[in-house]
C-alpha cells in the first residue's frame, strides 16, 4: 500500500513525501479512504502509529475547496493538553506545508486576545483545548456554524467525567451535518457506550488489540518499598543501571511528587526538569522544550504529559508510581518505542499497588516479568515488597500503610479529571471586568489549585530536620560520585 493509493489530493502527497513518511501505517491506509469520503471514524491503533497524519491528511485534502470566513472557522480539533494542541499546529506546519492554511491554536494559560485576532482573519484550523474554545465562543469572538469536520483526538480523555460537559455543549454548538472523527490507543468500553451520541454510522477502524502496548517496547516491573525515600533510592539505582538510556521520562500520580522528585533527582546530580498541571505556561512549554531539544536528560511528569506527545527520541519511561486508571499505563509508556523505535517502560510497584498492575496486565493482556537492579537499590535496601520493614530511625518518614495508600489514591481521581478542564473552566467562568481581563490576558492566570492539591501531603507538612533529612544530596566522595554516566548529569 503507498500513499498514492489513498484518494490523497497531490499538494497532500508531495508534502508527505517531504515528510520523510514512505508508506502509511495501519491507520492510516486504513481511515484516510474512509476520512475523505466525509465518513464518521473510529480510529483506534497503538501509540506511536501515526493516528495525528490520519487525520491531518484527509483535512488537508478537504480544506482545498472552499475558504475560510471571518470567525466562522471550518475545521475544529480537540485535544485533552495544552502542549498536545501545540503539537498538533507544529504536524500542520509540516503536513500542510503546500497549503496556505490559517490555523489558530486556542489553549488556555497564554493570551486570549492574539488567537481572537487569528480567528477573526479566518481561519481554516481550529485546535483548542475544550475550556478555551468555549471561552472564545462566549465572548463572542467566535461561530462554531460553520465547522465541517470535527476531531476529538484521544477521544477517550476527552468523554472522560472532567471533560465530558464541556464536550458536549461544544457539540451542540456545531453543525448536526459535520463529519466527527474520534481517535485514541484506548477505549474503555464504559467511554465507547458514550461514542455512540457523537458519531452517525461510524467506521470503526482498529489496527491492533484493543488497548494493545507497542512490540517495540520492552516492559518490565521493578519491586519497590512503599517508603518514599526507600522508593526514590529505588528510582535511582534503576535509572542508573540503564546503559542504553538516552533520555527517559519519569511519570508520577500526584503533581506535589512530581515536584518532590525533580528536586531529589536534581540534588543527586541528575539533569532533571518538571511539568505538571500547576506549573505556568510558560514553565511548562520551557521544559518541554528543553527535553525535546535534549537539553534536559529526565522529564518528570504527571499524566499531563502521559498522552500524545511525540517526542521520537525518547529512550526509556519510569512509572514511579503504578497509575490507577490502567488505559493511563499503555499511553504513558507509550512516549518510548515510537513509530516502530526500540523503548524501555519500568514500573515501580510497591505492594499496595498490586492491585492497580494485576488490571494493567488485564488490560494489555500481557504478564510482564520483574526486574532486578543490578546490585540493589542505592539504600543497599532490598527492593522486596514482601520483605519486612526495616528498623526505622528516629526522624525518619513513617512507612505508610495499606488504607493511606487507598485513601490518597481516591482523591487523585478527581484532581486528574480536574486537572485541566478547571483552570480553563475557570478562565471563562470567573471572566474579570474587562480593564482587569486585559491584564490577565497578558499576563497567564495561575490556575486556581484544587484543594487536594493545595494542601501538601503529609509527609511535606512535617517539619524536616537537616540531620535525618532523608533525601539529602550524596557526599561528593560517596557511593554516586564515581558512578554518574556523564549524560545523565547535570550540565
Ligand atoms: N507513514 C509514516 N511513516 C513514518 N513515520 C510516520 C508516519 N506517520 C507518522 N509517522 C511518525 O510517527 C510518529 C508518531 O505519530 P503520532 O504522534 O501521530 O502517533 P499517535 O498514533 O498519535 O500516538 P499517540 O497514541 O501516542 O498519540 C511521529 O513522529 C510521526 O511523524
Ligand atoms: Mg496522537
Amino acid at each position: 500500500m503507498s500513499f498514492n493509493e489513498l484518494g490523497l489530493s497531490p499538494k497532500v502527497l508531495e508534502a508527505v513525501t517531504a515528510a520523510g513518511y514512505t508508506t502509511p501505517t495501519a491507520i492510516q491506509a486504513q481511515a484516510i479512504p474512509h476520512a475523505l469520503q466525509r465518513k464518521d471514524v473510529m480510529g483506534l491503533a497503538q501509540t506511536g502509529s501515526g493516528k495525528t497524519a490520519a487525520f491531518v491528511l484527509p483535512m488537508l485534502s478537504m480544506l482545498e475547496s472552499g475558504r475560510a470566513r471571518a470567525r466562522m472557522p471550518r475545521t475544529l480539533i480537540l485535544e485533552p493538553t495544552r502542549e498536545l494542541a501545540a503539537q498538533v499546529e507544529e504536524s500542520f506546519a509540516t503536513l500542510g506545508k503546500n497549503h496556505k492554511l490559517t490555523v489558530a491554536l486556542l489553549i488556555g494559560g497564554v493570551a486570549f486576545e492574539p488567537q481572537a485576532a487569528k480567528i477573526d482573519r479566518g481561519a481554516d484550523v481550529v485546535i483548542a483545548t475544550p475550556g478555551r474554545l468555549l471561552d472564545h465562543f462566549e465572548r463572542g469572538r467566535l461561530l462554531m456554524t460553520g465547522i465541517e469536520m470535527l476531531v476529538i483526538d484521544e477521544a477517550d480523555r476527552m468523554l472522560d467525567m472532567g471533560f465530558i460537559p464541556d464536550i458536549e455543549r461544544i457539540c451542540k454548538l456545531l453543525p448536526f451535518t459535520r463529519q466527527t472523527m474520534f481517535f485514541s490507543a484506548t477505549m474503555p468500553p464504559e467511554i465507547q457506550r458514550l461514542t455512540a451520541q457523537f458519531l452517525h454510522n461510524p467506521v470503526k477502524v482498529e489496527t491492533a488489540a484493543r488497548s494493545s502496548t507497542a512490540e517495540t517496547i520492552e516492559q518490565k516491573l521493578v519491586k519497590t518499598p512503599h517508603d518514599p525515600k526507600a522508593k526514590r533510592d529505588t528510582l535511582r539505582a534503576l535509572i542508573r543501571s540503564q546503559e542504553n538510556i538516552k533520555n527517559g521520562i519519569v511519570f508520577a500520580n500526584r503533581k506535589t511528587t512530581v515536584a518532590l522528585l525533580e528536586k531529589s533527582l536534581k540534588r543527586h546530580g541528575f539533569n532533571a526538569g518538571a511539568l505538571h498541571g500547576d506549573m505556568d505556561q510558560s514553565a511548562r512549554m520551557k521544559t518541554l522544550a528543553a527535553f525535546r531539544s535534549n537539553e534536559l536528560t529526565l522529564l518528570i511528569a504527571s499524566d499531563v504529559a502521559a498522552r500524545g506527545l511525540d517526542i521520537p527520541d525518547v529512550s526509556h519511561v519510569f512509572n514511579f508510581d503504578v497509575p490507577i486508571h490502567s488505559e493511563d499505563y499503555v499511553h504513558r509508556i507509550g512516549r518510548t518505542g515510537r513509530a516502530g523505535r526500540e523503548g524501555h517502560a519500568f514500573t515501580m510497584v510497591t505492594r499496595e499497588e498490586s492491585k492497580y498492575i494485576n488490571a494493567i496486565l488485564a488490560l494489555i493482556k500481557k504478564d510482564l516479568p520483574y526486574f532486578d537492579i543490578p546490585g540493589g537499590a542505592a539504600s543497599g535496601e532490598e527492593a522486596e515488597g514482601d520483605s519486612p520493614a526495616p528498623a526505622r530511625k528516629r526522624g525518619a518518614k513513617r512507612p505508610e500503610r495499606h488504607e493511606r495508600a487507598e485513601r490518597e489514591a481516591k482523591p487523585e481521581r478527581q484532581e486528574r479529571a480536574e486537572r485541566e478542564a478547571k483552570p480553563e473552566r475557570q478562565e471563562r467562568e470567573e471572566r474579570p471586568e474587562r480593564a482587569e481581563r486585559q491584564a490577565a490576558e497578558q499576563a497567564p492566570q495561575a490556575p486556581r489549585r484544587d484543594s487536594q492539591s493545595a494542601r501538601p501531603q503529609r509527609s511535606e507538612r512535617r517539619p524536616r530536620h537537616s540531620s535525618h533529612d532523608d533525601d539529602a544530596a550524596p557526599h561528593e566522595t560517596g557511593f554516586h560520585a564515581g558512578n554518574m554516566p556523564a549524560f545523565l548529569a547535570r550540565k
